[in-house]
């Protein structure tokens, strides 16, 4: 059953594809479209909804930077995201004197930042549309809007409780996918900006999760990755909660699911009903992504983490205790407000004890409007490169080790994609999230094979298929 807001939307890309038709006729040639990606997988979701509405509209997808459409998905957790955002838009401004047809559209989590869309209104003028992360289930009615007036427009909303899920999709991926099961974010970390531009928690029913997923596999999905900003909070707001682990529960019984992921649990509240689940599930992979963000005591407090070392550590030893193969990987960041070198050998301490699969390492970038922007104490630039650096080294080498556990086995993977430096390749991925390079050929992309793991690389191996027609991970 459709909501009112899907049933209004699905009305808009019917008057899109006419507007598409009509210009089809007169330009003589297809329309194109570009949807480039910044940040997170929430935000990769994202984009896929906004290609699956051109497509039905009538576009056609290319990479090439002239395409008549182009669209970028923003993100504004770390300063990084949004330079390169400039300097990709200032990089299209020819383009468009060449192309009277083009239009640029933007949206995501920089959009919600009012600094931002100023900037942009006042030195990116030929942006056409601007729409932010609450109103992107409005991107087919913006965009006739768009056409329709010719004008440029600009509609960011503050905060949203519609969820209009039933949209054309155009997934990326045949045999994978991400599924939303929550939006926005309550926890307040004082560095965080993701509570600002993405709002408060809400979570999607468990039948629509679970009705979502069953369609993607009766379209060929294995396996799926539950995405929310604190998976632990899932549920929490209903009238009658329903846990994060009971919703895995229903989600494994699928038939024909294989393999379940999910993003991201928050230490404060990862309950033993979830680790004994995740334990007993022949579906739930064993990993599971625990950002540690910092090792010491004093700057998590300041972050607003709501765990100490000591705490983080023996929710390790909880999860290890009921799934010892379970692979666990985190996020660091260093450089936060009054961090000393003390703080940092606290981080390496974690990371000694704790030996992390993998780990990615941010500088801590300043959110303007976050607690931790006002903090006076921030760290000068030479002694945050110095940690950033020490925190790398360790993060790697823990990395290596606990890579190198698998050499040798025989694992089962899923065939992802063909390998970009070698096509000869196809790259495949370990239940631990670890990527295994084998030779074979495209056909085998969304099976699972068994290989032997011989050769070890770092970060990845390389593996000869052992037994081609295994279909089943669990069989
Ligand atoms: N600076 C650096 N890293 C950040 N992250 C979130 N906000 C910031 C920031 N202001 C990191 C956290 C989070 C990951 C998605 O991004 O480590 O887990
Ligand atoms: Fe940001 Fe913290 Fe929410 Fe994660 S849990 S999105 S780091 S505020």
């Amino acid at each position: 059953m459709l909501n009112p807001e899907e049933t209004r939307q699905l009305e808009y890309i019917e008057k899109l594809k006419k507007i598409v038709g009509d210009k089809e006729r007169s330009l003589n040639r297809k329309l194109t479209c570009q949807v480039t990606t910044f940040g997170c997988q929430m935000n990769a979701r994202d984009s896929e909804k906004l290609l699956g509405i051109l497509k039905t509209a009538g576009f056609e997808e290319t990479d090439s930077d002239d395409a008549d459409f182009v669209i970028y998905n923003t993100c504004t957790v770390r300063d990084n995201a949004n330079q390169r955002l400039y300097g990709r838009l200032g990089a299209l401004k020819p383009f468009k004197k060449k192309n009277p047809e083009m239009k640029i559209a933007l949206c995501g989590c920089m959009m919600q930042e009012p600094t931002c869309v100023d900037k942009i209104n006042k030195s990116y003028r030929f942006v056409d549309l601007i729409f932010g992360t609450h109103n992107i289930f409005c991107f087919a009615e913006l965009l006739v809007k768009m056409y329709e007036t010719g004008e440029r427009i600009t509609e960011v909303w503050d905060a949203t409780d519609t969820i209009a899920e039933q949209l054309p999709i155009s997934r990326k991926y045949s045999f994978k996918s991400g599924v939303n099961i929550m939006f926005g974010c309550d926890n307040f970390c004082t560095y965080c900006i993701v509570p600002y531009v993405r709002g408060r928690e809400r979570s999607r029913k468990p039948e629509d999760i679970v009705r979502e997923t069953e369609e993607l596999v009766k379209t060929g999905v294995v396996e799926v990755m539950l995405l929310g900003q604190n998976v632990n909070s899932y549920g929490k707001n209903f009238d009658e909660p329903v846990s994060f682990a009971e919703l895995l529960q229903r989600i494994e019984k699928i038939d024909g699911l294989e393999r379940i992921r999910f993003m991201t649990p928050h230490p404060k509240d990862l309950s033993d009903e979830l680790i004994n689940v995740v334990a007993s599930s022949k579906k739930i992979c064993h990993h599971i992504h625990l950002p540690l963000q910092s090792g010491s005591s004093k700057i998590l407090k300041k972050m607003n983490r709501r765990y100490d070392k000591e705490q983080y550590l023996a929710l390790v030893d909880k999860i290890r205790a009921k799934i010892p193969d379970v692979s666990i990987t985190t996020d660091i960041i260093v450089g936060f407000p009054g961090e000393t070198y003390e703080d940092v050998l606290d981080t390496i301490d974690v990371i000694d004890k704790v030996r992390f699969d993998n780990a990615f390492t941010f500088i801590y970038s300043k959110r303007t409007g976050t607690p931790a922007a006002a903090m006076e104490d921030q760290v000068d630039e030479a002694c945050v490169k110095k940690y950033f650096d020490m925190v790398l080294k360790k993060v790697q080498d823990s990395a290596r080790e606990r890579t190198k556990r698998f050499e040798n086995t025989v694992q089962t993977v899923l065939c992802e994609e063909v390998n970009e430096s070698d096509p000869s390749f196809i790259d495949t991925r370990m239940e631990s999230n670890t990527v295994v390079h084998i030779k074979g050929t495209p056909d085998l992309i969304g099976k699972f094979v068994k290989v032997k793991l011989t050769e070890f690389h770092g970060f990845y191996y390389t593996g000869e298929i052992i037994n081609e027609n295994e279909s089943g991970q669990n069989g």
